[in-house]
């Protein structure tokens, strides 16, 4: 099969080198100069594991090369399925679809009879309401417009291509199909995955994908919550998540306490959809304490360093690990950026380490007082205390006997609850972890911090539609 990808970031370079290496003949088009010489040149301009090796083995097989907006006519053209995966978030909390309007308006026309559309970027339903609308209108009267189908990701950054090949399940979300010649090309496209397929109307896909981020984002959450109340009771979260994790309705996956989901997805659809939910005055309450939850998270590294220091401002705290998860050079909404903004602001000297240079220098960048170092003993040298933000690993496999001698004072705060807390106490740490029956109590919190936190959320949903019981 003939496919061309529009938009080569995550997501669609991922689609792009899977579809090729299922032997498909792909042609990915950038509009981004930087990102499109970079490919050309065989380097990667995200990380993502196993991916250089995929572009660079399709390439040399001829089953993948990369063009500009010069060569998008010919590729579209050439191509029985043209998919589309521009990003549509507006960096700021909120949804943007002039991208990919305006690549609409570019590529429709060129697309050649017979040929399927197909939307692989994450959109807002009311948006995908109107494509059934706005692709009638690209056809002559009487003419059939062109198949256009949704066709939303389930990929996680760091496991992209393996959970592209081997997915749970392909979405299919029907815009425009009278023939199925749309739904018909992908389900040959998605035929090596053997997974089942699922196909609906377009909006209901669109909500599919959304929902499913909505509710891995409440898991966690809910573990965050879940967290504070085993401290309470000096209770240990891995045996409880372990107990409930047997039991086939509930499962054990995203549910792991910590410093908080990240990332250009989980965050940023959660609170679209609150705001989505306030213009339309729908009471949406669970959502908006997932959000409360999830921003207090990095805030409960400063309190528990504020009672294991003697004075936090002035103390020197390594912070390990600053990409939104491990296996990803990804930065955007990273807890432990949060981390860095609370310590910095509380007056502590912060020292950084993470394995992925681009995000060393985006630390840098961003924080100006922070200083980074590539060596994570370098970061811990001299400590007074040391916090995990992310579980790469060559962290988590650390020397962590060697690590404890070169701290000033070896206490941890175990932000990903990743570490052992047995071997970490006997290879000289104080440790601290999350619902591990050593940190503070939710209870604890700076009660105005919490109340601040709360009339944040709050303002997010209309009082119109509290109900009397939160109104009164
Ligand atoms: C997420 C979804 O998992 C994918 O299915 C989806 O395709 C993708 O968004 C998307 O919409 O594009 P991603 O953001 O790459 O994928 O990362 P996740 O693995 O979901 O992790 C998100 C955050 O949650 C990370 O910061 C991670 O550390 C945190 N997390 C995850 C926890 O704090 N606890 C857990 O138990 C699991």
């Amino acid at each position: 099969m003939r496919v061309s990808v529009v938009g080569l970031g995550y997501v669609g370079l991922v689609t792009a080198a899977s579809l090729a290496e299922w032997g498909n003949d792909v042609v990915g088009i950038e509009a981004d100069e930087a990102r499109l010489t970079a490919l050309k040149n065989g380097r990667m301009p995200i990380f993502e594991p196993g991916l250089d090796d995929l572009v660079r083995s399709n390439g040399i097989a001829s089953r993948l090369r990369f063009v500009g907006p010069d060569g998008m006519a010919d590729a579209v053209a050439g191509s029985d399925v043209v998919m589309v995966a521009v990003g549509t978030h507006d960096g700021n909390g909120g949804w943007q679809t002039d991208t990919i309007s305006q690549t609409l308006d570019a590529l429709v026309p060129l697309i050649r009879p017979g040929a399927a559309l197909v939307i692989r970027s994450t959109l807002p339903p009311d948006y995908v309401a109107t494509l059934g609308a706005y692709m009638a209108s690209q056809s002559d009267p009487g003419e059939r417009p062109i198949p256009t189908m949704l066709n939303p990701e389930f990929t996680r950054e760091g496991t992209a291509i393996r959970d592209f090949m081997q997915p749970d399940r392909v979405v299919i979300g029907v815009v425009t199909d009278d023939d199925e010649v749309g739904r018909n090309a992908l389900a040959t496209m998605y035929e090596p995955s053997g997974a089942p397929i699922v196909v609906l109307p377009a909006v209901d896909a669109s909500l599919g994908k959304l929902a499913a981020n909505l509710f891995l984002a409440t898991k966690i959450s809910f573990a965050n919550e879940l967290a504070g109340i085993c401290d309470t009771y000096g209770a240990n979260v891995d045996n409880v998540v372990t107990s409930m994790s047997y039991d086939h309705r509930i499962g054990g996956a995203f549910l792991r306490p910590g410093v908080g989901f990240g990332g250009s997805c989980l965050p940023n659809q959660v609170t679209m959809t609150l705001l989505a939910a306030q213009a339309r005055e729908v009471h949406a309450p669970l959502l908006a304490a997932v959000k409360q939850i999830n921003e207090f998270q990095p805030r409960r590294v400063l309190i528990a360093l504020r009672e294991l220091l003697p004075e936090l401002a002035g103390a020197r705290i390594a912070v390990l690990g600053l990409t939104f998860k491990p296996d990803t050079d990804d930065v955007r909404e990273a807890p432990a950026h949060k981390i860095v903004r609370h310590l910095t602001a509380a007056g502590a000297r912060v020292v950084a380490y993470d394995p992925m240079p681009r995000a060393r220098d985006a630390a840098m960048a961003g924080f100006p007082d922070l200083a980074v170092t590539a060596s994570p003993m370098v970061a811990v040298s001299g400590a007074d205390a040391v916090v995990l933000a992310t579980e790469w690993r060559e962290l988590r496999d650390l020397d962590w006997a060697a690590a404890a001698e070169l701290a000033r004072r070896p206490i941890i705060v175990d932000g990903r609850n990743a570490l052992d807390p047995a071997s970490m106490t006997a290879a000289g740490w104080t440790y601290h972890g999350f619902g591990r029956g050593t940190q503070q109590p939710a209870t604890w919190a700076e009660p105005a911090s919490i109340a601040a936190a709360e009339a944040a959320v709050l303002s997010l949903v209309p009082t119109a539609s509290l109900g009397r019981s939160l109104a009164e």
